[in-house]
């Protein structure tokens, strides 16, 4: 069956063995939990959406110049008015929902990861007709792979009310555009019209405040954006869950093993990056390894929030299972079941493992720079929750801990994004492990390595990099060799 470990990111497609016994945890208590600020998603407060859509944003005059020199990696003051063009042109959520219709003919983009046909063919879900759940008509799929406050439930609902039929019509058209430019900045209906005469950077921050507009001038709530979709997150009011969770995966979607810095390098750039608000720069000295960072631990609050989630839903809800697997390290249960081959883990064998998110989870014991940083008790006393005993912690155990740990890092993220550029790199440094000899798991020596690469950015744009990446990320991601990768690693780190 093609729907195999290929999926699992750095664990490798070696054999995967079950080499852990599953012990169910007693009968989980109900927890009725607060889940913290809602995530920034083009929502809308009350029933169903009111969105602007795609169109609304690109008239010439507007976003939708040519964008010839942003394309080709020339940005500038006036890049503003092609950032329509760009993202229709060249960025990769602009086919995030075609993907869902996807039919038993439509081929494989990449030969390892299957069509949401298949995906949903193994999910199995039915309709209320006992037809098959197609991904384009699941909740759960347009949640990220639209702009999640068009995945409302209410948009697909008949009602006798003409006007609302109609906008509801519309919303459901607007699906199309994949995850548009109201998944990241935000609703623009209070702003569309206001935002033109903005001028300046003075009282910039207020006016985005004001009007809904996502400030996404602010490294980290760029990061707390992006980590909506690709890690996941709780509903907020006209907004439905988004979770990844191990029943998609096992049905092939590809595990959601997300790198800020990484990621946003990656994004075809539609603005000109720079200081847009005082006290942000985020073009100068350090931004990568500030993007780094703050990105690793917005992902961690993330999972600290969709943790308390999950854990605080209803027992009964079979499409969110408890223990739910994707909450552990994938190594924990799919590695050699002998020897210390490439997906061995070294530790106890049986004993649950949170799922790593470096540094802020602390792998590769004590390092000084963020997995001990006292401001941080909370996460490891949750690690210590979701990972001591050979058993699952049961769900009335981890909602507390996971948002006392989530409100922890909330906390270091703001001051992370204040602190001064030389502050962030030396913490960043700070941060890397001293790799000894013992093979460890891929996933976390992955996130090394992509570290690794944000602080090289950042050395000296004018200069090549250090030689050295390359065998680097053959040796991790392409060979799994540890012997080597150590070899390779060693040099490069700070
Ligand atoms: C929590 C958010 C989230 C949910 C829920 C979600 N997806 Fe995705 N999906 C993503 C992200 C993010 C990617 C891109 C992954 C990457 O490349 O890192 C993706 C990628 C994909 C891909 C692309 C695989 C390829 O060829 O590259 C398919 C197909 C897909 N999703 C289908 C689905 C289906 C079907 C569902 C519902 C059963 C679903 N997704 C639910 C976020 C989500
Ligand atoms: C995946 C998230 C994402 C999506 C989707 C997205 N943007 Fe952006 N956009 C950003 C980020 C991040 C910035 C940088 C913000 C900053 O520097 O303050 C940005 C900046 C901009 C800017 C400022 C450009 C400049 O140089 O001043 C404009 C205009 C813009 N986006 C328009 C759009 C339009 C129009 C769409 C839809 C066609 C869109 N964006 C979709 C993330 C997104
Ligand atoms: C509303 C959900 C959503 C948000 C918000 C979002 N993404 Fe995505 N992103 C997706 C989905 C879904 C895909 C997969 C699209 C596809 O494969 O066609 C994706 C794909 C990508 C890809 C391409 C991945 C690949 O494998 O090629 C990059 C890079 C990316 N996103 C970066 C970002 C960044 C950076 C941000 C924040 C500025 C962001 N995304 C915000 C849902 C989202
Ligand atoms: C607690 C143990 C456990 C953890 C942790 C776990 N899995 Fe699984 N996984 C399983 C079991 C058991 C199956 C077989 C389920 C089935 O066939 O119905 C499975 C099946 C799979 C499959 C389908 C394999 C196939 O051949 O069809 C994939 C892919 C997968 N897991 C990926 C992951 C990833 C990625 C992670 C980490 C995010 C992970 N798993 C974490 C126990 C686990």
């Amino acid at each position: 069956m093609t729907r195999a470990a290929a999926t699992v990111f750095l664990v490798g497609a070696a054999a995967v063995g079950i080499g852990t016994a599953v012990w169910l945890s007693a009968a989980p208590a109900r927890l009725s939990v607060e889940v913290g600020p809602p995530p920034k998603s083009g929502g809308s407060s009350a029933g169903t959406p009111d969105l602007v859509g795609v169109t609304g944003c690109l008239a010439a005059a507007c976003h939708g110049s040519p964008g010839t020199d942003a394309l080709a990696g020339t940005w500038g003051p006036a890049t503003w008015q092609s950032s329509g063009t760009c993202w229709m042109a060249a960025d990769p959520h602009r086919g995030a929902y075609a993907l869902l219709e996807a039919t038993q003919d439509t081929p494989r983009r990449r030969p390892d990861r299957p069509t949401a046909w298949e995906i949903t063919e193994l999910l199995g879900q039915k309709r209320a007709d006992g037809k098959k759940l197609e991904a384009y008509e699941d909740v759960r799929c347009l949640a990220c792979h639209t702009t999640p406050a068009l995945a409302h439930p209410d948009v697909d609902r008949d009602t006798d009310d003409a006007v609302e039929r109609a906008r509801r019509q519309r919303m459901r058209g607007l699906r199309a555009d994949g995850v548009g430019c109201e998944a990241c900045h935000g609703a623009a209906k209070d702003w569309v019209v206001p935002h033109t005469a903005w001028k300046g950077r003075d009282g910039h921050a207020e006016l985005f405040t004001k009007y809904g507009m996502t400030p996404l001038y602010d490294v980290g709530e760029r990061a707390t954006t992006c980590v909506g979709c690709h890690v996941g997150a709780p509903a907020s009011p006209g907004v439905p869950v988004r979770d990844m969770n191990h029943d998609m995966i096992a049905a092939g979607h590809p595990a959601l093993n997300f790198d800020f810095g990484e990621y946003h390098r990656r994004l075809p750039k539609h603005w000109y990056e720079r200081a847009r608000v005082g006290g942000h720069d985020n073009a100068g000295p350090g931004s990568e390894a500030r993007r780094w960072l703050v990105g690793r631990v917005a992902h961690a609050e993330a999972a600290c929030r969709l943790l308390a989630d999950r854990a605080a839903r209803p027992v009964t809800d079979e499409r969110s299972p408890w223990p739910e697997f994707a909450e552990f390290n994938c190594a924990t249960c799919h590695h050699h079941l002998r020897g210390e081959g490439p997906t061995a883990r070294p530790g106890v064998r049986g004993q649950m493992v949170w799922q790593p998110v470096w540094p802020a989870t602390g792998e590769f014991g004590p390092n000084p720079g963020v997995a001990q940083a006292p401001q941080l008790d909370k996460l490891r006393d949750l690690v210590r929750v979701m990972g001591t005993r050979n058993k699952f912690p049961g769900r009335g155990v981890v909602g507390e801990p996971a948002l006392a740990a989530a409100d922890q890092l909330r906390q270091e993220r703001l001051t992370l994004v204040k602190a001064p550029a030389v502050e962030v790199t030396a913490r960043a440094k700070n941060a890397f492990p001293k790799l000894d000899g013992k093979p460890t798991d891929w996933d976390p020596v992955g996130q090394v390595l992509l570290g690794l690469a944000a602080l090289e950015r950042d050395r000296d744009p004018g200069k090549p990099p250090k030689p050295g990446f390359d065998p680097a990320f053959d040796a991790v991601r392409g060979h799994r060799d540890w012997p080597a990768a150590l070899k390779t690693l060693a040099p490069l780190l700070p």
